[in-house]
C-alpha cells in the first residue's frame, strides 16, 4: 500500500525559496520538504553574482527602485518592488544569521555591480554566492526537527478540491511508488522553466513543474513570454550550462568580436552594462551578422592574482578547459537563465487557489515585469519566502485536518517506447530554442505553437497509458510549460523587455501583463 503523508506544511522544492520559507516557518508546524533530484541541486546552488541589496550609505531604496522599475520596461509593480528592495537588507542579515559570509573589503561589504544598477548594491562571496547560501541554509534546516527532508522525490500534481490545495501526489523516485502528502498549506517552490530551451545556464531541475502543476490546478499564470537569455554562458564542447558571471563585466570585462574588435557602444551608452535583453539582442545579432559560432568576453586585462581572487569558480573551470582567462578573450554565448513569469501571487506569495502558495523563481510577484535586474532573484526568493511563512505563522492555529484519496495506478502499463520520452524532450528544446528564441516571429511563434500542441497530444496519450516516471513527469511539465511561454508570446504583439517579436518591433504605449488561466 503506498504510503499517506501529514504535514502541515508541504514545500515542494529545496533551493534558496523552499529552504528559507522551511526556516522561517513555526518551529511548532510539521513540514515536509520535497527535492526532485539531491537536496542541494537547483539553480540556487550555481548563483554566481551575488544578491542585491542597499548597503552602501552613498545608496538608497528609491534609485534601487527605480532601476528594477527601468529594467522592468513598463510591467514592473511599484508596490511588490519597493515591498522587496526595502526588505533586502534584512534579507542579507537573515542570511548571514545562517552563516553566509559576505565577501568583505575591510570591514565593509564588497559591492559589485551588474547590467541596470545605477549603484554598486551587489552582496556577494566571491563568484560562488550560491553555493554558500545554499550550503548555510541547508545545515540550518537539518538542525530543526519539526522539518522532515526527502531527497529524490517529485511532485507530480497538486491534490485540489474545491479550489483549495491538500497538498500533491508525489513520485518516491527511490521505491518508484507514487505517495500522498496532504497538507494543510502548500509551498510551491521549484523554480524556473529554462530547460524548456535547448542550450540554457540551468541545471536539469528546471523544467516548469511548479508552473505546469499550478496552471492544471487553475491558478493563474502571468507573463511567461519573458524568458531571460544571459548573454554570457561559456561556448566551449565540454561546459555544460557554465555562466560566466555579469559580475565580470562590472568589473571592467569587455566583450569582443574574435578580432578583439569591441561593439556593446553601437548598441547601448551603458555598453557592457546594459540590461540583459539588450545585451543578449546585440550578441546574437554580431553572431548573425558574422557567421559566428560565439563572442568573447575579456577581462585579461586586470591582474592573475586579482582574477582568481575574485572569480575562483570561473577561473579554475575556464582553466581546465585549457582557457588562461589572465591572457585569453573567454569565448560565450546567450543561453535560457530565467523565467521572470510565473503562477501570480500577491506579497505574502499566495496565489489564487486557496492555501497554496508559490515563491521563488515559480512566482510571478510583478517584481520582474517584462524584464529581470541582476541579481534581484535571490533577493526576491529570500524576501517573498520570509513574508510567506509569517503569512502561515499568523494563521496556524486555524489548520484543520483534510483527507485525499490514494494514487490510483491500476489502469496503466510499463512501457516499452521510453525512446518517445527522450525524442519528445529534445524536440520541444529545440522547437523552443529555434522559434521561440532571443527574436521572435508571428510565423515561428505559429510553427512552435502547431507543434507543441501535437506534441501535447502525444504525452497525454502515453501519460493514460503507461506508469509514471520522473521523465515523463518532467515531459508533461515541460511541454505545457512551453504552450504557456508560446500561448503568451503569440498574444504579445508588441516588443517589450525580453520578448523581441521583428514583427510588431514597437512598444505598446499601454503596458498590460498577459494572464493566463485554465478554464
Ligand atoms: P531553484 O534553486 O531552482 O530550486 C528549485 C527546487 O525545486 C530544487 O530543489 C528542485 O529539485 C525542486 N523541484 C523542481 N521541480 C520539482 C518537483 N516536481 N518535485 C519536487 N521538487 C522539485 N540570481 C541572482 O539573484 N543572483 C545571481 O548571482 C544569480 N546567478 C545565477 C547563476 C546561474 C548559473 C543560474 C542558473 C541562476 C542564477 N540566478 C541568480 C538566478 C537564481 O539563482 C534563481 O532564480 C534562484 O536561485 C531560484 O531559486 P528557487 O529556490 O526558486 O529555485
Ligand atoms: C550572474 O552572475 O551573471 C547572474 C546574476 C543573475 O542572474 O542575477
Amino acid at each position: 500500500m503506498p504510503k499517506q503523508h501529514h504535514f502541515d506544511v508541504l514545500i515542494i522544492g529545496t533551493g534558496s525559496a523552499g529552504l528559507m520559507s522551511a526556516l522561517q516557518l513555526s518551529g511548532d508546524l510539521s513540514i515536509a520538504l520535497i527535492a526532485k533530484d539531491k537536496l542541494l541541486e537547483g539553480s540556487s546552488y550555481y548563483a554566481q553574482g551575488g544578491i542585491s541589496a542597499v548597503l552602501d550609505i552613498n545608496d538608497n531604496f528609491t534609485t534601487h527602485v527605480q532601476d528594477t522599475l527601468s529594467t522592468a520596461k513598463g510591467l514592473g509593480d511599484k508596490t511588490a518592488i519597493r515591498f522587496m528592495v526595502e526588505n533586502a537588507p534584512k534579507a542579507i542579515a537573515s542570511l548571514e544569521h545562517s552563516g553566509v559570509e559576505f565577501t568583505k573589503d575591510k570591514d565593509n561589504y564588497h559591492l559589485t555591480t551588474e547590467g541596470g544598477h545605477s549603484h554598486r548594491r551587489v552582496a556577494h562571496v566571491a563568484d560562488k554566492t550560491g553555493q554558500s547560501i545554499q550550503i548555510n541554509l541547508f545545515k540550518s534546516v537539518k538542525a530543526k526537527n519539526n522539518i522532515t527532508l526527502f531527497e529524490n522525490y517529485i511532485a507530480i500534481d497538486l491534490l485540489i478540491k474545491s479550489h483549495d490545495c491538500h497538498g500533491a501526489y508525489i513520485l518516491n523516485k527511490n521505491t518508484h511508488q507514487v505517495e500522498s502528502f496532504i497538507s494543510h498549506k502548500t509551498i510551491i517552490a521549484t523554480g524556473g522553466a529554462s530547460k524548456a530551451y535547448l542550450y540554457t545556464s540551468n541545471p536539469d531541475t528546471s523544467t516548469g513543474d511548479g508552473i505546469a502543476m499550478a496552471y492544471r490546478a487553475k491558478c493563474i499564470i502571468t507573463n511567461m513570454e519573458f524568458t531571460q537569455f544571459h548573454p554570457t554562458c561559456l561556448y566551449h564542447p565540454h561546459a555544460k550550462s557554465f555562466l560566466i558571471t555579469e559580475a565580470l563585466r562590472g568589473e571592467g570585462g569587455k566583450l569582443v568580436l574574435p578580432n578583439g574588435k569591441a561593439f556593446m557602444h553601437e548598441f547601448d551608452g551603458r555598453e557592457e552594462l546594459a540590461p540583459r535583453d539588450i545585451v543578449a539582442r546585440a550578441i546574437d545579432a554580431q553572431i548573425k551578422i558574422y557567421g559566428l559560432d560565439c563572442v568573447y568576453l575579456d577581462i585579461s586585462f586586470k591582474d592573475k592574482n586579482w582574477i582568481k581572487q575574485h572569480f575562483p569558480t570561473i577561473y579554475k573551470k575556464c582553466q581546465s578547459l585549457g582557457i588562461d582567462i589572465a591572457i585569453d578573450a573567454i569565448p560565450v554565448v546567450p543561453a535560457a537563465h530565467y523565467t521572470c513569469g510565473g503562477v501570480q501571487t500577491n506579497l505574502n506569495g499566495q496565489t489564487n487557489v486557496d492555501n497554496l502558495y508559490a515563491v521563488g523563481e515559480v512566482a510571478y510577484t510583478g517584481v520582474h515585469g517584462a524584464n529581470r535586474m541582476a541579481s534581484n532573484s535571490l533577493l526576491e526568493c529570500v524576501v517573498f519566502a520570509k513574508s510567506c511563512a509569517n503569512h502561515i505563522n499568523q494563521q496556524s492555529t486555524t489548520l484543520t485536518h483534510k483527507k485525499f484519496s490514494q494514487w490510483d495506478a491500476s489502469r496503466v502499463a510499463l512501457s516499452k517506447e521510453k525512446v518517445v520520452v527522450s525524442h519528445l524532450w529534445d524536440e520541444i528544446r529545440r522547437i523552443m530554442w529555434n522559434f521561440v528564441g532571443i527574436v521572435r516571429s508571428n510565423k515561428r511563434l505559429k510553427y512552435a505553437q502547431h507543434r507543441l500542441d501535437q506534441i501535447q497530444a502525444e504525452v497525454d496519450d502515453y501519460y493514460k497509458l503507461y506508469l509514471i516516471s520522473s521523465d515523463l513527469i518532467e515531459l508533461r511539465n515541460l511541454v505545457q510549460t512551453a504552450q504557456l511561454i508560446v500561448q503568451s508570446a503569440i498574444s504579445r504583439t508588441e516588443s517589450r523587455g525580453l520578448h523581441y517579436n521583428e514583427d510588431h518591433p514597437q512598444q505598446a504605449q499601454q503596458a498590460t501583463n498577459t494572464v493566463i488561466k485554465e478554464s
